[in-house]
């Protein structure tokens, strides 16, 4: 089990290209079966979320080779379109490959994904949506059996929350179908663009309305193209608190920066000096943070639960108390312990967190309990006295493309050992 080791003292600086994103790859690797040719798909990051993805391809009979963040796949010959419980296990974002492989051949069938440190992770939504569209689903002890027995002329859902997850499957599910699906209060969240984006580069009609409406007109067939996945915002983010917390001056290259329009004020509210231009976002921080009030994580384009974590981490240091709502996952301060035997004063009242604001964090040994949890205590490493040691860092191996190598290049003092 590999662990890291932080240790604080030096000022960032230096400039990195942000890997590809996570959360874009994975339903774009997903959506690659629905084209029966072939796709290369470009920036995709090297984790272990996108390793299980593959895997799921090759499983259904798609042939993919990767290569340096260039991912091609073949997906002429689907064959099968069940997914075994091992392989939905290793990821539980794997729920995307329910809209896709419906898709493709008309049927699904695999294990509800359960739910994870964060939280319940319920598929109500996915289901119900896909039930609207002509799906007979059947659900029994955690697994799904689910089969298009009715080809709708137009399907009309109306999701009771934004969610990300249900709005990728509802898209990936209409693609081919032989009608039109019109989806009210969809997820606006930037990877939502890049996936639609994706798909009409393989010969979908897919088209956002005013706001929250996504109308998809079904194609009978696709084909494939080349495609590079957008920069991953929220690692992007999470320098940045890196950069916050050691002091210093960072610029991070391969960003969109309209996709942080709600976190820069948050940075500059600390006392960081943030300039952004259109691909790049510049970060210097030269003295002792300030604390920030009300912070709320929504749906996009409000503040990002992903980067709620990295920011508490960030603001255990500053001066006064910050106050962070966590709106969106039931159970997402699990790196507040692990960050309090770092001597941060946090008090949690239901999804209130308040941060006292303490002059200095100790290093001692902390294990990472989720994937931004875990990156939440790389940041705090840099700004705690003494070495840090961080186990279970599989969890952020999931999301960070080598952590320890892109902090390194921007001169944290920080390195990985089994
Ligand atoms: C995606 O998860 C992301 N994961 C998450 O990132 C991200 O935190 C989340 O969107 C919100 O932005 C991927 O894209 C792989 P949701 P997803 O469906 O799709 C409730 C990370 O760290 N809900 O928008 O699962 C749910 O319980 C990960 O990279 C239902 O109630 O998010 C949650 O409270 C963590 N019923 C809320 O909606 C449903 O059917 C948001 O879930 C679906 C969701």
């Amino acid at each position: 089990m590999d662990s890291l080791i932080v240790n604080s003292g030096r000022p960032l600086a230096g400039e990195i290209t942000v890997q590809g994103s996570k959360n874009s790859s994975l339903p774009i690797l997903a959506a690659t079966v629905l084209v029966g040719g072939v796709c290369q798909i470009h920036n995709c990051p090297d984790l272990t979320d996108t390793q299980a993805a593959i895997a799921i391809l090759r499983h259904l009979g798609c042939k993919v080779k990767t290569g340096k963040n260039t991912v091609t796949v073949d997906s002429s010959d689907v064959s099968c379109y069940n997914i075994p419980d091992s392989l939905m296990r290793e990821m539980r974002s794997s729920i995307v490959f329910l809209g896709s492989v419906l898709g493709r051949t008309g049927k699904a069938e695999l294990s509800a994904p359960g739910g994870c440190e964060i939280g319940l992770r319920p598929i109500d939504l996915h289901l119900s949506s896909l039930r609207v569209m002509g799906c007979r689903i059947e659900e029994d002890y955690g697994h799904i059996r689910c089969e298009r027995v009715k080809e709708n002329r137009t399907s009309v859902i109306s999701l009771s929350f934004p969610s990300v997850g249900a709005t990728e499957n509802i898209i990936l599910a209409a693609a081919l179908s032989k009608g039109r699906t019109v989806i009210h209060n969809a997820a606006r969240e930037p990877e939502i663009y890049d996936l639609v984006a994706f798909l009409n580069e393989c010969g979908c009609k897919i088209s956002f309305r005013m706001q929250g409406t996504v109308v998809i007109e079904g194609v009978k067939k696709l084909h494939g193209c080349r495609y590079s996945v957008m920069a991953d915002r929220i690692v992007a983010l999470t320098y940045m608190t890196g950069a916050a917390v050691a002091g210093g001056d960072i610029t991070l290259h391969g960003v969109n920066t309209n996709h942080f329009r709600t976190v820069i004020p948050v940075f500059e509210a600390a006392g960081c000096c943030v300039e952004d231009r259109k691909s790049l976002l510049r970060i210097r921080s030269d003295k002792r943070l300030r604390a920030v009030r009300d912070i709320r994580t929504m749906p996009y384009p409000g503040f990002p639960t992903d980067a709620q974590a990295p920011v508490m981490a960030m603001l255990s240091v500053a001066e006064g108390t910050s106050v962070i709502i966590e709106n969106i996952f039931e159970s997402r301060f699990k790196h507040v312990s692990e960050l309090s035997r770092m001597g941060a004063k946090i008090k949690i009242e239901g999804k209130i967190a308040l941060i006292d604001g303490v002059r200095e964090l100790y290093g001692t040994s902390v294990t990472a309990s989720d994937l931004r949890g875990g990156a939440a205590l790389v940041v705090a490493g840099l700004a705690a006295k003494g070495s840090t040691v961080i186990e279970n860092i599989s969890h952020i191996d999931r999301g960070y493309e080598k952590i320890e190598d892109c902090f390194k290049i921007l001169g944290a003092d920080i390195k990985r050992v089994n």
